[in-house]
C-alpha cells in the first residue's frame, strides 16, 4: 500500500527510513496511508482473504506478497457471559491475543516490522523489551534469517518470554536498569547504524497492530462496540487501535469509534495521571513498579499518541492495583477458561473497576483486549494460586487431601 511517514508532532514528511524520530523536532513518527485503493470497496470484501493480519493488506504499508509471516492474528473473540453477569454489563467480549504464534499481540506488529526490515535490506534487528516484543522479534527474525539483539530490564522479565527470546536465537542482553533505560540504549544503537530498531516507535509496528481492531469489527459483523479496554505500557497499542478506526471512518465504513479505555498498573501510571489532569503530555515515572512486568514502563514512547486516542474517542484511563490485577486474572481463568498474563488481566480489572465506579453503563457492549498468554508468566500464577496438595499414592490419601 502506498504511504508516507510523517512526524506526529510537526506533520513534516520524513524520508530517511532509518531514523526513529523526526529530524526536525524529535517528534515520534506515524504512517499516512493512501486509502484510494480501497475507497470503493467494503470491509466485507476483505473476507476473500484468510482471517488474520494479512487479510488487511490494503491497510498495511509493506508488500504483502513478500511478508515474513507465521500466520499471526485471527485470534478468537470470546463472548463472556459469566464475566458480563458478574460485572453487571450487558455484553462483554475478550479478544484473546494469547492465541498468536508467540503468545502475544506483538506478532501482529512484528510480521509487518520484520517484513519492512527485509524490504530495507537490514541484516540485524533489535529492540528493548519487557519480554513479549523480544520473544516476537526473535521468532520473526529467525523466520527471515536475520540476526536479532534484545535488551531486557535486569531480573524483571517473565520466564516464558525470556525462554522464548533465548530459544529463537536472539542475542539476549540484560541491562542494569528498567525498560526505559533499555529503550534509550537500543535507540542509540539504532541511530549509530548497529541495528534496525523494531520497537513500536518504529511506525511500521503499530500498522500491524491495527489489525486487532479490524478483526474485532469483522467478528462483530461490522458493528462498532461501545468501548474497547486495553492495557497500556509503552502506549503504542492503544494508538494503533485508534488509527485503525480512524482509517475506516475516513473511508465511511463506520461512523463512530469505540471509547478507548486504557488501563495502567498503579505503580506505573503516567498516562492515567496525565489524563486525569487533562494534559496532552505526561510526566515520566522514574521508578515504575508492578507485578504486571509487561507494562512496567515509566516513560511510554507513544504516550502523547495514547492521550490523543483516549481523548478523541471520549474514552478514559484508570489504574488498577497489583491485587486487582491478580484477582481479575484468576477470575477470567476460572469463570471463562481464558488464561492471560497479568498485564492482560489489567483490562479485566479495569472493566470491573470502571463498572463499579459507574463509568461503564450496564447496557454497553465492551471488548477487552487480553494481550498475552498465561504461560508467559508461570511464576506469578504459581505464587498467586492455592498451594499444591501432596498425597500418598492411594485413593484414600487423595480423597482426604481434597476433602471428599
Ligand atoms: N500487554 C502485554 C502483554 C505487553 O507485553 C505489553 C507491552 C502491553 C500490554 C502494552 O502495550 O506497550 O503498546 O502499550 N509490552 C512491550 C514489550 C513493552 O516489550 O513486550 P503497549
Amino acid at each position: 500500500m502506498k504511504h508516507l511517514v510523517r512526524c506526529f508532532e510537526c506533520g513534516r514528511e520524513v524520508s530517511d527510513p532509518f531514523v526513529d524520530s523526526c529530524p526536525h523536532c524529535s517528534g515520534k513518527l506515524t504512517i499516512e496511508l493512501d486509502l484510494n485503493e480501497v475507497k470503493e470497496r467494503s470491509p466485507k470484501e476483505l473476507r476473500s482473504r484468510p482471517f488474520g493480519v494479512w487479510r488487511y493488506a490494503p491497510f498495511l504499508p509493506v508488500d504483502a506478497s513478500k511478508a515474513v509471516t507465521l500466520k499471526e492474528g485471527g485470534t478468537p473473540l470470546y463472548k463472556c457471559s459469566s464475566l458480563a453477569e458478574k460485572s453487571a454489563i450487558k455484553e462483554v467480549f475478550v479478544k484473546f491475543e494469547g492465541a498468536n504464534p508467540t503468545g502475544s499481540f506483538k506478532d501482529r506488529g512484528m510480521t509487518v516490522g520484520v517484513s519492512r526490515a527485509v524490504e530495507l535490506g537490514c541484516k540485524v534487528v533489535g529492540c528493548a523489551s519487557t519480554g513479549n516484543t523480544s520473544a516476537s522479534l526473535a521468532a520473526y527474525a529467525a523466520k527471515a534469517r536475520l540476526d536479532s539483539v534484545v535488551l531486557l530490564p535486569s531480573g524483571k522479565v517473565a520466564m516464558g518470554k525470556l525462554a522464548q527470546a533465548m530459544f529463537y536465537g536472539a542475542k539476549v542482553v540484560m541491562v542494569d536498569g528498567n525498560f526505559d533505560d533499555a529503550l534509550r540504549v537500543v535507540r542509540e544503537m539504532g541511530n549509530a547504524g548497529q541495528l534496525y530498531i523494531l520497537n513500536s516507535i518504529n511506525p511500521y509496528r503499530p500498522e500491524g497492530q491495527k489489525t486487532v481492531a479490524f478483526e474485532i469489527m469483522d467478528q462483530l459483523e461490522f458493528e462498532v462496540p461501545d468501548r474497547i479496554i486495553l492495557p497500556v505500557g509503552n502506549a503504542a497499542n492503544i494508538w494503533a487501535v485508534y488509527k485503525a478506526f480512524t482509517e475506516w471512518r475516513e473511508l465511511g465504513w463506520i461512523d463512530k469509534i469505540p471509547k478507548l479505555t486504557g488501563i495502567q498498573a498503579a505503580g506505573s501510571a503516567p498516562i492515567v495521571r496525565a489524563f486525569r489532569s487533562g494534559q496532552d503530555d505526561f510526566v515520566p515515572e522514574d521508578h515504575p513498579e508492578t507485578i504486571a512486568t509487561a507494562i512496567r514502563i515509566g516513560n511510554p514512547a507513544s504516550g502523547r499518541k495514547a492521550l490523543r486516542a483516549i481523548k478523541d474517542t471520549d474514552g478514559t484511563a484508570i489504574d488498577v492495583t497489583d491485587e486487582e490485577i491478580l484477582k481479575a486474572q484468576r477470575m477470567l481463568g476460572r469463570m471463562e477458561g481464558i488464561g492471560v498474563e497479568p498485564a492482560s488481566a489489567a483490562s479485566i480489572a479495569g472493566l470491573v473497576k470502571l463498572r463499579q465506579m459507574g463509568e461503564i453503563d450496564w447496557d454497553e457492549r465492551v471488548v477487552c483486549i487480553c494481550t498475552g498468554h498465561v504461560l508467559k508468566d508461570p511464576d506469578t500464577v504459581i505464587k498467586s494460586c492455592e498451594a499444591i496438595i501432596q498425597a500418598k499414592a492411594d485413593m484414600e490419601s487423595v480423597r482426604k487431601a481434597i476433602g471428599r
